[in-house]
């Protein structure tokens, strides 16, 4: 089973959603920088993780090396460290990456011995060409070779003694979130890619409906890294929305976007600790969409203190004014609210209550007897 790495759904950056493939280590350092800089460190983002493309061969002993635009990983995982940062990398079960790198198929205990040494503290794991091998077998030998190779993987990290994230990627194939945490898993991707567009945004997000169950402290539903940001999802709206519902979803909360080009607009939003609370949670209950009528959709999340987390959204193009459904919530009567994005209480609201909601836009509440401040 999983171990005690990811209480809380993880927070860090990863180079895949701006960088792609190309991502150097200069890209990697700046990234460590621009983390303690904005002051996204302090609010709680700690892994900088290196995702597809920092590659090379094997030598003649089967030992993986970094390409070129990775002269030394060590000194890279060293200088992430001394920021007091932790250190994520990518790899594979297949043969190949989806970039059409190495991946670590027959070589897990030795890769999970090269990254310990190097230092490393979250693996994302992604199937890719492990596909391949799945063609042809029925469900269920389809996913018992699924777990055996992310087992594999697993209990090679297991064995160099490290505590290390591991962060499944299958794309919501084989029904990953039923058995991740049983093969050792602090999270797992549930969805296809995300695109930096309110569309995939909102796609992914609705796509964790009804997977609540499986995720809880110590294992999370993925539905992929934040967009904000980045080109197509820097509306400051829409990357509210993008933020509330990760939130509300306890899903983790991997940047993406290219952090020494980031406006204020986007920190603030990524670094707003009333959000960061709602996601970061103990209780770590995943919300849900508990409500829908036409364009507008309200989702609730318990906390810990007992008050209710709640996100009406906005999904068409102009704004509009709702009210928030207190059946469809579990609340009666006059209930203290506090605006979460605005960072303002609101006093008693009650079911007459109307919100004008952004276009693309949200309204975050925070909702119960000791909501207030
Ligand atoms: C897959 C993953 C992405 C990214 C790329 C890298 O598409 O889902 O998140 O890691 O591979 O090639």
């Amino acid at each position: 089973t999983a171990n005690n790495a990811a209480p809380t759904p993880p927070m860090g950056w990863n180079s895949w959603n701006h960088f792609g493939a190309k991502v150097t280590a200069d890209d990697v350092r700046h990234a460590a920088d621009e983390l303690v800089a904005s002051g996204m460190a302090a609010a709680g983002y700690r892994y900088v993780i290196i995702d597809d493309g920092w590659q090379g061969s094997r030598d003649a002993n089967g030992v993986l090396h970094p390409n070129a635009k990775f002269p030394d990983m060590k000194a890279l995982a060293d200088y992430v460290h001394g920021k007091g940062l932790k250190f994520g990398i990518y790899s594979s079960p297949g043969e190949h990456t989806c970039g059409g790198f190495t991946g670590s198929y027959g070589h897990e205990a030795q890769d999970a011995k090269t990254f310990a040494g190097w230092g490393v503290d979250y693996l994302k794991y992604d199937l890719c060409s492990f596909r391949t091998r799945l063609k042809g077998k029925s469900l269920a030998d389809q996913t018992a070779m699924m777990q055996a190779a992310y087992r594999k993987m697993h209990e090679a990290l297991e064995a160099t003694g490290r505590p290390v994230v591991y962060a499944l990627c299958s794309y919501g194939w084989g029904r990953v979130w039923e058995w991740g945490a049983e093969v050792g898993a602090n999270l797992w991707r549930s969805t296809i890619d995300i695109e930096p567009g309110y569309q995939s945004m909102m796609f992914n997000a609705q796509a964790q409906q009804g997977l609540e169950r499986w995720a809880g402290p110590g294992h999370w539903n993925d539905p992929d890294m934040l967009e904000i940001g980045n080109q197509g999802m820097d509306n400051p709206d829409m990357e509210r929305t993008h933020m509330s519902l990760w939130a509300l979803l306890a899903a983790p909360l991997i940047a993406g976007n290219d952090l020494a080009a980031m406006s204020g607009d986007t920190r603030s939003v990524l670094t707003n600790p009333e959000v960061l609370a709602v996601d970061q949670d103990s209780r770590g209950a995943q919300g849900r969409r508990v409500w829908q009528e036409g364009p507008v959709q309200l989702w609730a999340k318990p906390l810990a203190d007992g008050t209710l987390a709640v996100g009406l959204v906005n999904t068409l193009d102009h704004p509009l004014d709702a009210t928030l459904d207190f059946k469809a919530l579990g609340l009666a009567g006059a209930v203290p609210a506090r605006d979460l994005w605005q960072r303002r209480d609101l006093g008693l609201i009650d079911a007459t209550h109307t919100f004008d909601v952004p276009a693309f836009g949200v309204v975050l509440l925070k909702m119960g007897k000791s909501a207030t401040h």
